[in-house]
């Protein structure tokens, strides 16, 4: 009588489930993604080794290091639509030798190729992240691609192994996570779903000669949001053999006319973008659904390697440059998501957030020498702890944002156990005004003490600014209390909250 009594006093109420398959959440959850478009390579990642400002090799120390403390597991390169236009071998041997190549898909602007495989894939070394190259489908020929493989992963010899021996590099980086074409249903080549599987079948087979380091897991471009038909041809056309994972890219956008702004957004604005990041939870479902029907062992991978939220550009920036600030809402679009992708562990297994460095939701902006993280930055920070531990599943029963007559879920959630056997909560409020508070119903699991950070701030719209970067920082969280197998927790407006077992 008392518990159910002190159920009801609560808002929500989460309860964590035994896990009965360990399904564990991978790391590859939390990859990022930069493309060579506006300042996220030039000026954001690179600023080349003869510049002023700290870097390794022309990498920005102060990236390296940022990107080392969210334990960064994988980042995908070169695009992006950038990717269906890249030529590799444009990007290795002496640089006076590299051609300049026009960027015609992101401002027009020329560009040196003084970025190029070697440098992206030793920054993946230097990161100990595992890099995912974009391969050419668009514009590029089969051989390309089947070469670039064999230049960056044959050990013994054979024309591009020797090639990349001459451009200084003897043994091979061992590339496991490969894209084929991006968005081919668009920028890849405005495809039908039917060509691009016939497609997909040639070149991952001669992609496949090459692959002697453990396995490449090839990604077929995906579906864009609810294209449920592209998801469902290439399922049924490209034979299992061939494939390991099915891409989906699904972006925070009010509307592709009329994104509105990064920082002065309305209440209406938070929340029609809030809309459809929650809608990836759909997307996913249903995604699965088809995938499942064709693939019933679950042998091919879903992959949203494209997400995040996507305003106007800062005024007085490029255009095609995609620089955007980032806010709490940004916070609450990384915190949900994540909480998605946790709870959907068993079938997700990797994603990648649009974009790292001064491009979309970035978790981090540069300018000249100084460098600022995000709120975004924070809540991948605080999730580390989701990385490679096993899944909790849980059991919501929510309290609604409501606004306009309109209503979201406040809450999400997810739950992971280290393998240390340490349970991690988190636990994200979207309401704009409300406080929520949830009882989390432990079940089996016991805790012991926890310890709570969390990420808020007073106004939605507040970010971190170069001349303030540490404005929205996580701080030590206190307002929960643990008792009889629960947790009560009570979550303030717009704030991300991870809770961890001591
Ligand atoms: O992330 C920016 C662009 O969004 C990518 O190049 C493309 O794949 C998507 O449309």
């Amino acid at each position: 009588m008392c518990s159910s009594l002190s159920v009801l006093a609560q808002d929500a109420q989460v309860s964590l489930q035994s896990p009965e398959d360990s399904v564990v959440i991978s790391r590859h959850i939390y990859g990022h993604f930069a493309e060579h478009l506006g300042r996220s390579i030039y000026d954001g990642l690179y600023v080349g080794p003869d510049s002023d400002i700290p870097n390794t090799d022309g990498v920005r120390n102060d990236i390296i290091q940022a990107l080392k403390d969210i334990q960064i597991p994988n980042l995908r390169w070169p695009g992006g639509c950038f990717a269906d236009t890249y030529h590799w071998k444009d990007g290795i041997g002496p640089q006076e030798d590299r051609p300049t190549i026009v960027n015609t898909w992101w401002g027009g602007v020329t560009e040196d190729n003084s970025f190029g495989t070697h440098n992206f894939l030793n920054l993946c070394e230097e990161l100990g992240a595992e890099p995912y190259l974009a391969g050419n489908v668009g514009s590029g020929e089969v051989k390309e691609l089947s070469d670039w493989v064999q230049y960056v992963n044959h050990d013994g010899v054979s024309p591009m192994a020797k090639l990349r021996r001459e451009n200084g590099r003897e043994k091979p980086w061992n590339v496991k996570y490969w894209g084929v074409g991006n968005e081919m249903w668009g920028c890849g080549g405005n495809m039908t779903p039917e060509f691009y599987a016939n497609l997909y079948r040639q070149y991952a087979t001669f992609m496949g000669d090459w692959n002697n380091s453990g396995g490449l897991f090839r990604i077929a471009s995906g579906a864009s949001e609810d294209d449920y038909h592209w998801t469902e041809v290439l399922m049924r056309d490209i034979p299992k053999h061939l494939i390991e994972g099915v891409a989906l890219h699904s972006y925070s956008v009010i509307e592709w006319n009329d994104k509105g702004p990064a920082v002065e957004f309305s209440e209406d604005q938070y929340f029609k973008t809030m809309t459809k990041a929650l809608r990836m939870e759909e997307l996913i479902n249903k995604h699965l659904e088809i995938m499942d029907k064709y693939d019933p062992e679950h042998e091919v991978a879903l992959v949203v390697d494209e997400w995040g939220g996507w305003y106007n550009v800062e005024e007085g920036t490029n255009p095609g440059f995609l620089y955007q600030q980032n806010t709490m809402r940004d916070a609450m679009i990384a915190g949900a998501t994540l909480n998605i992708f946790n709870n959907h562990a068993d079938r997700v297994k990797m994603a990648n957030l649009a974009q790292t460095v001064n491009v979309l939701q970035a978790v981090a902006l540069t300018k000249e020498e100084k460098m600022l993280l995000t709120p975004t930055y924070h809540v991948m920070r605080m999730y580390t702890v989701h990385h490679d531990a096993t899944l909790i599943p849980v059991e919501l029963n929510g309290v609604n944002y409501t606004y306009n007559g309109k209503s979201l879920p406040a809450i999400s959630v997810s739950a992971s156990k280290s393998e240390e056997g340490k349970i991690h909560i988190s636990l994200v409020n979207i309401d704009s005004k409300k406080t929520n508070t949830v009882e989390i119903n432990l079940g089996d699991l016991e805790a012991g003490k926890m310890d709570g950070e969390i990420l808020s701030s007073a106004n939605l719209q507040d970010h971190n600014t170069f001349d303030d970067p540490g404005n929205i920082t996580p701080k030590e969280f206190k307002d929960f209390k643990i008792k009889n197998g629960t947790i009560e927790v009570t979550l303030p407006p717009f704030s991300v909250v991870m809770l961890s077992e001591k």
